[in-house]
């Protein structure tokens, strides 16, 4: 709006002023409806002189207040903070109009991130001219709820301003009229939201989808767009490319207001605003899955350590039991015996006693007990295949084979926070961002990886329909940062950013979101299904029976050995005779 029609606008306002038998306690009465309407509970008055010789009965206010004088130095650095002050009136004298710069210096370091607090401007002298010079400052700051005070010689106006689409100040009749702007200022009139584009699924993505047009997408892109929407706000995405990547967009464009929020979460690191946090955001690594176990080792893995000791124990027992009832040939029982526990028929026992009839009996269950167990047991491991011993901690990487690839930015970042042990920052392999992102997005196994678990899920998302997967999760996180968005400082749209964030969260929305971005970036050719692609006939084949027939030849070698041990032995003892 051009300043002529501004000037218009005011001129035109027909001065419906309150009048009051004294305009002193005329100031102080506003200001008491403002505290009982926004229920504060502190006053900050800033610039007066002294409030309490003040010509403002000030002091008549019921709510606490403190006074700040700005011409001590040391307020510059007076910053407020927590819940109690988040109930804060902030009164404010005008001295030089539009605003002193030393005032218009603290007062944004005073509201950091508090900047939607309602703030009352007091003057003396008519503020017709320098009233959108004020508003406009105060839009620049993010300082929304702003209420201009103007009284002299016992007439006093109100004034404040709606910001969207463009500032335009507006004179006020009452101060419900004020209190009520907070509906007005929901709708944002097409007001520009800028953002930046890049490519980090699952949070912002864009592609040339199936139809030929080109989309954004991304669950926290998706996120803002939704509050964009709602809001009747307009998104505009710079396509500006950078070339320090993410870095530069939250230490410099953010900062700088360039771009007002950014689909990417704040990494800690990073000097910026933010809106609440939603939850902690864990860096995890991510390993390559253990190979599968050489088909032949199968015969041999059954026999655990308590397989063992059942053969050993049933073998004890039967040569105590049939040789005690029978000491005839030790080596005929112990063959009986080994044929028990195989399962395997034998020729017809002859049966001298009772006790043999019990050992017997006993020996067939346990024979038959171990024989199921062994074949169920090899068959359930052939259903579900054998692997190698998984990493599944930090302290197990630390002898994977593999290196972690990782980008410089983030591996000076990992080393000065100290958070990844020792023994892996030797393990680094550090790559170009594409290099990095190509690799990961494939899931190249000859790599470890890291990142925040949003990502790492929507990469391990392309392994679902996988009979083994390609990586593993390693549950122990090596970094925490926080879910939320970098916004620019002074965002005047940040409170109701902030709840629409929370609700969405607390409703399970955004974890929808964060689910059909997978699937988005599949959909866009960044991530695709990696898919099983043997068959589901699997025959043995001469690698399954290797360690069999090694364990037959072995048995034949020592069988033969000892036939012509006792060849030997019986040719002695006849040449004795
Ligand atoms: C005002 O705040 C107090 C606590 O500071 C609370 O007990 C009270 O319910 C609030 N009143 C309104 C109307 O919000
Ligand atoms: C305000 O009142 C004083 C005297 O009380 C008078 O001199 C001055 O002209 C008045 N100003 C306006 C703007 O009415
Ligand atoms: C959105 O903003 C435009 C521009 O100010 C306005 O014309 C329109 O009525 C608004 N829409 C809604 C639903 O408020
Ligand atoms: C963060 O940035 C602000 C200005 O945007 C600066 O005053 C402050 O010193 C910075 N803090 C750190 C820790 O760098």
């Amino acid at each position: 709006m051009p300043p002529w029609l501004t000037l218009l606008l005011l001129s035109s306002l027909s001065i419906t002023d309150i009048k009051q038998t004294t305009s002193l306690c005329c100031v102080t009465q506003i200001l008491q409806q403002l505290n009982v309407a926004l229920n504060s509970s502190l006053n900050i008055f800033l610039n007066f002189e002294d409030v309490s010789s003040d010509e403002l009965e000030l002091t008549l206010l019921e709510t606490p207040s403190i006074q700040l004088q700005l011409t001590v130095m040391n307020f510059k650095y007076f910053r407020i903070l927590g819940k109690f002050t988040r109930k804060a009136l902030i009164i404010v004298n005008i001295k030089r109009h539009p605003i002193d710069p030393v005032l218009s210096h603290f007062l944004p370091h005073l509201l950091k991130e508090l900047h939607e607090l309602h703030i009352v401007f007091i003057t003396e002298q008519s503020p017709i001219i320098w009233l959108k010079d004020l508003f406009v400052y105060c839009f620049g700051e993010g300082f929304v709820n702003s209420l201009l005070i103007y009284h002299r010689n016992g007439t006093t106006s109100l004034y404040s301003y709606i910001p969207y689409p463009v500032v335009r100040a507006q004179k006020i009749s009452q101060i419900e009229e004020y209190v009520n702007r907070r509906l007005i200022l929901r709708n944002l009139q097409h007001f520009e939201i800028r953002t930046t584009s890049f490519i980090i699924e699952p949070r912002m993505i864009h592609y040339t989808n199936r139809k030929g047009k080109h989309v954004h997408a991304g669950y926290m892109y998706n996120a803002m767009l939704e509050f964009i929407r709602r809001h009747n706000a307009t998104l505009k995405i710079l396509t500006k490319k950078h070339k320090r990547g993410i870095a530069h967009v939250g230490e410099q464009m953010i900062p700088s207001k360039e771009i007002d929020f950014a689909c990417y979460p704040k990494e800690p690191n990073w000097n910026v605003s933010q809106t609440t946090a939603l939850y902690i955001l864990d860096s995890k690594i991510t390993v390559p899955y253990a190979q599968p176990l050489a088909k032949h080792w199968y015969f041999a893995k059954p026999f655990t350590r308590t397989t063992w000791l059942a053969v050993l124990a049933t073998t004890a027992y039967g040569t105590i039991m049939l040789y005690g009832s029978d000491r005839t040939q030790f080596g005929v029982h112990l063959l009986r015996i080994w044929c028990h526990l195989l399962f395997l028929p034998q020729p017809r026992i002859p049966i001298k006693n009772w006790q043999q009839y019990v050992s017997y009996f006993i020996l067939f269950l346990s024979g038959f007990v171990l024989t199921n167990m062994y074949t169920s047991v090899l068959k359930s491991m052939l259903t579900s295949g054998l692997f190698e011993p998984q990493f599944s901690s930090l302290e197990d990487l630390q002898h994977a084979p593999f290196r972690l690839m990782i980008t410089q930015y983030y591996a000076d970042y990992f080393r000065e926070e100290k958070l990844i042990p020792d023994s892996l920052i030797r393990k680094y392999y550090i790559s170009s961002s594409e290099e990095l992102n190509t690799n990961r997005a494939k899931l190249n196994i000859s790599f470890m990886y890291i990142a925040y678990e949003d990502r790492l899920d929507c990469l391990l998302y392309q392994q679902h329909l996988l009979k083994v997967p390609r990586f593993k999760k390693i549950q122990e996180s090596v970094g925490n940062g926080l879910m939320s968005f970098p916004v620019a400082p002074s965002l005047p749209y940040l409170n109701m950013l902030n709840s629409y964030l929370r609700r969405i969260f607390e409703s399970g929305i955004f974890q929808k979101m964060i689910g059909d971005s997978c699937r988005d970036s599949i959909e866009s050719g960044i991530c695709h299904l990696f898919r099983t692609e043997a068959s589901g006939r699997n025959s043995f084949n001469l690698e399954f029976y290797l360690l069999a027939v090694a364990l037959w030849a072995i048995g034949l070698s020592i069988a033969t050995l000892c036939f012509l041990l006792e060849l030997v032995i019986v040719s002695n003892v006849q040449k004795k005779m």
